[in-house]
């Protein structure tokens, strides 16, 4: 079976390594890919919004799955243009839901209205759009601080502010909705409800029908150690997460995953492909904190390498309809990664500078994100470079693992939070 995976980062690395296991692969393509998937699959060089060199692609090369990593194309319509095509009709596909499933993702007041309609565990909320702006301020007198207001669109993470000061509340909320801050994805704001507790995300896939739980994970998103400064797309990851345990994780299972999975069915919303749930634990109850509706990145770093089940078998249960009688296995032992960043992300950073130590690494997987060849020399070129991924048969382990090994490798401006999977480590020791 050929198969084309989308996107180039760390995730889609570890997509092309899990994906290129498979048995059931012959070609696999990647669409720009990294230096890093160069080893697993084919780059390709494809323009997503031209459909036709598109379609002449999936044609010549027999591509039967299309695993889209990032949100983009699928909150782009790409799935539709797709699957809506009538020369490529039951030939091939997508794996990544179409445009008015991504909107779980795209839209943040869909997916709260969504939770809502099936009773799904989430903070309360109040959507105001920009013909509002007195409600929305007024509200905040309401509702208890801290005071969480979301961008609805698509705002690469950045569109959360919590804040306990209700005068920057207001100022936030008016500069989004005056389309100062985001754009148009901040003309339509959600104040919610604040959450305390300790996050973590869930992952399942799905053929609209069924879904099996792939490993849960827990991320690092701010820069620095001690979980301070800005919000980045994530420094680590852990998988399993201790306090995820058996009863916690079946909760996740029985209130979370399987109404979701249900009301999208009761709603009509056709569904197929990975859905990140990114969930809060408030004393061991879980609420839904947003859908993604892909793999998360770093978490994929962990999770794929703790799945022991062919992810193509998995896929071509999606492309069937069949994903019930698919299984999937996971392997106990704990899996952490480890973000190798540039000094300066997630703001300025410098790029093009010469990476060693790479082929040292024999006890880890070392995923490329922001890499480039220059000849054959390994070069940095985005903020995040690479992730670190190694196994122990604890946390402790695993964590010292993968920093031994992240230890092998070096640039210029090199940074990592030296404190990925502590917090749990420490959790664990004080139960
Ligand atoms: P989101 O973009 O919705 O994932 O939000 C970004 C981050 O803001 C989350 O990862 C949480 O750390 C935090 N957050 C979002 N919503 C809430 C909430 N209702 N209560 C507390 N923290 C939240
Ligand atoms: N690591 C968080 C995300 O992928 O959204």
């Amino acid at each position: 079976m050929n198969v084309l995976l989308i996107g180039g980062g760390g995730r889609e690395h570890a997509l092309a390594w899990k994906l290129a296991q498979s048995s059931l692969l012959d070609e696999l393509y990647v669409a720009p890919g990294n230096p890093g998937t160069l080893r697993h699959g084919r780059a390709v060089d494809l323009d997503l919004n031209d459909h036709k060199s598109l379609r002449k692609f999936i044609l010549e090369k027999q591509i039967r799955i299309v695993v889209v990593g990032p949100e983009g194309p699928l909150v782009d319509g790409f799935h539709d243009r797709i699957a809506d095509d009538a020369e490529l009709a039951g030939k091939v596909t997508v794996i990544g839901p179409r445009k008015q499933a991504a909107r779980l993702e795209g839209s943040k007041e869909f997916a709260k209205e969504f939770m809502y309609r099936h009773n799904i565990p989430t903070a309360a909320f109040r959507a105001f759009d920009h013909t509002q702006l007195p409600d929305a301020i007024a509200h905040l007198e309401h509702i208890p601080a801290p005071f969480v207001i979301k961008a609805d669109g698509l705002a690469q993470g950045k569109g959360v502010v919590i804040t306990s000061d209700k005068r920057e509340a207001a100022a936030v909320i008016k500069e989004m909705l005056g389309g100062k801050r985001h754009g148009d994805a901040g003309r339509r704001v959600v104040i919610e409800q604040y959450l305390d507790g300790i996050e973590l995300s869930a992952f399942l896939v799905t053929d609209g029908q069924s879904f099996k739980m792939l490993p849960a994970a827990k991320d690092y998103k701010r820069i620095g150690d001690g979980d301070s400064g800005p919000n980045t797309g994530g420094m680590g990851a852990v998988s399993p997460v201790p306090f995820a345990d058996k009863e916690f994780m079946q909760k996740v299972h029985d209130r979370i995953a399987a109404p979701t999975i249900r009301g999208l069915r009761m709603d009509d919303i056709a569904y197929q492909g990975f859905l990140f749930i990114g969930l809060m634990n408030v004393n061991g109850e879980p609420y839904v904190i947003e859908y993604n509706v892909r793999l998360g990145d770093p978490e994929t770093q962990v999770v794929l390498p703790r799945l022991r089940s062919d992810l193509l078998d998995l896929c071509e249960g999606i492309a069937t309809g069949t994903l019930s009688e698919r299984h999937v296995d996971v392997d106990d032992r704990t899996a952490v990664t480890i973000v190798l960043a540039s000094e300066g992300y997630p703001g300025e950073y410098a790029k093009g500078k010469p990476i060693v130590g790479v082929e040292m690494v024999t006890e880890a997987l070392v995923f490329q994100a922001g890499t480039r060849l220059k000849g054959d020399r390994l070069e940095t070129n985005g903020g995040r470079v690479l992730s670190i991924t190694a196994f122990g048969k604890d946390l402790e382990q695993a964590i010292a693992n993968a920093y031994r090994n992240a230890g092998l490798i070096a640039y210029e401006g090199k940074y990592c939070r030296s404190d990925i999977g502590h917090d749990l480590v420490r959790a664990h020791q004080q139960a």
